[in-house]
């Protein structure tokens, strides 16, 4: 048998293959986990390995390490399958296996080798989209989509998902015209991609287009709001357009109903309350009581430190927005010892930016603007190494600004990072404030 878009697959099931068809559609549109899809397809089709595949290496993109002994199960119970499967199943738990040994990038090569000889394997596409997110590599984010997109039929069910992402992929690459044209497509032709809302809010974010941005979110949002996993970041993303507006107000209050602990369950979505909260912090308001419900349910220990140089930079921004210093220069031990002994992809990525960033965070936490500046200012040049987009890495442009502006700091440098930061959001409410923090002037 074969799949809607031609692929092989090892199952003579419609049942079973029905079943893994939605929790694909699942995996790709946010709307509900594709766990219970998964299972049904198993159940239908014992025998069939891809199923379990899929179940791995959907719980391997939530990044989360109190996941990875389900992971490793199911691509035990994948193996035992492997017998009757066809190259291209086999080839997807190579694929996932090198992901749960922390091999990120060849993980991601190995994705790419399936959709050399297809194209049309949106499950390649889909792991190696989220990882070449959590890699920080625009240049696949764009590329990989852009190197099998011709060969999507334009009626194809799935195909606003790709175009979805390509959007995605053509911001990351700064080319923000044709992103915000690829992402209307998509959306278009199906409402129910929030990748493509994503991806033009992430075009409006970095244009400074604050208004546009709110009115874009809000006019879709009965689409992206109700049963999707994916609406927590959307509404962070609203919360971003306020702030730059400088309404603070409204940001605290979107906080309230759409972050914290009550709306989180995966640190994926944990890590925009601690950076919303962050943020609010740089620009002045007092989060309160809000870091310490963020971190309820939050393993804040060093236990799950290492696993994700992101995601811990993160973690460390909730415990010293609690004030728990001391707990957060033992995460950054625990973080370090990790990074010198492990040779995996995260290893790397903490030594090579999460490492310094955690450290520019405490010293600027500290007051010691100096420290914090000498720490932060290089990794405007590296930071896309340890993934996320280039809106939440602006996070670190945004402490280094306030460190710029902190007795001890750099009004030069600070001057010189607003001069840029004007050029793409010029006139927007936050750049003034910038401007005033750093005694520059109302107007050049
Ligand atoms: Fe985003």
């Amino acid at each position: 048998m074969r799949d809607a878009r031609g692929n092989p697959v090892g199952t003579a099931s419609p049942q079973a293959l029905a079943h893994a068809e939605t929790a694909l559609w699942r995996m790709c549109s946010f709307y509900d986990a594709p766990l219970a899809d998964i299972d049904a397809a198993i159940a239908a089709d014992p025998h069939w390995m891809l199923p379990h595949v899929m179940r791995a290496s959907f719980l391997l993109t939530l990044t989360e390490p109190s996941l990875l002994p389900d992971v490793r199960a199911a691509l035990d119970q994948a193996d035992l399958l492997a017998a009757g499967a066809p190259e291209r199943e086999r080839a997807h738990w190579a694929a996932a296996s090198r992901c749960a040994s922390g091999d990120w990038h060849g993980a991601c090569a190995a994705w790419e080798r399936i959709l050399l000889d297809h194209p049309r394997d949106l499950h390649a596409l889909q792991w190696a989209h989220l990882f070449d997110f959590y890699r920080g590599d625009a240049r696949n984010l764009r590329g990989r989509v852009a190197r099998v997109l011709p060969e999507w039929p334009a009626d194809d069910a799935l195909r606003p998902y790709l175009l979805g992402m390509h959007a995605f992929g053509l911001e990351e690459s700064n080319l923000h015209a044709q992103a915000e044209t690829a992402g209307r497509e998509a959306l278009a032709a199906e409402p129910r991609v929030p990748w493509a809302t994503h991806a033009v809010a992430h075009v409006m974010e970095m244009q400074g287009r604050h208004a546009e941005g709110v009115a874009w979110l809000s006019a879709q949002s009965t689409a992206w709001q109700q049963g999707n996993g994916f609406a927590g970041h959307l509404w962070w993303h609203l919360a971003l357009f306020h702030l730059e507006a400088m309404d603070l107000a409204g940001a605290l209050a979107l906080y309230d109903a759409t972050q914290g602990s009550a709306h989180a369950v995966l640190t994926l979505q944990r890590l925009d309350g601690a950076a919303l909260l962050w943020r609010l912090k740089l620009l002045g308001a007092d989060p309160g009581a809000r870091w310490a419900d963020l971190a309820r349910g939050w393993d804040l220990t060093p236990r799950d430190a290492g696993h994700s140089a992101f995601n811990d930079a993160h973690a460390l921004m909730a415990l010293l927005g609690q004030g728990e210093a001391g707990a957060a220069q033992a995460f950054v031990a625990a973080v370090q010892r990790r990074a010198e002994r492990g040779s995996d992809s995260n290893a790397a990525m903490a030594r090579e930016v999460g490492l310094p960033l955690m450290r520019g965070l405490l010293a600027f936490d500290a007051g010691d603007a100096p420290a914090a500046i000498a720490l932060l200012a290089p990794l405007r040049e590296t930071a896309h190494r340890f993934g996320g987009s280039h809106a939440q890495r602006d996070l670190i442009e945004l402490t280094l600004l306030a460190a710029c502006a902190l007795p001890g700091g750099s009004r030069a440098l600070g001057r010189a990072l607003l001069n840029e930061r004007s050029l793409a959001r010029d006139g927007t409410p936050q750049i003034h404030h910038w401007r005033e923090r750093l005694a520059l002037g109302a107007t050049r």
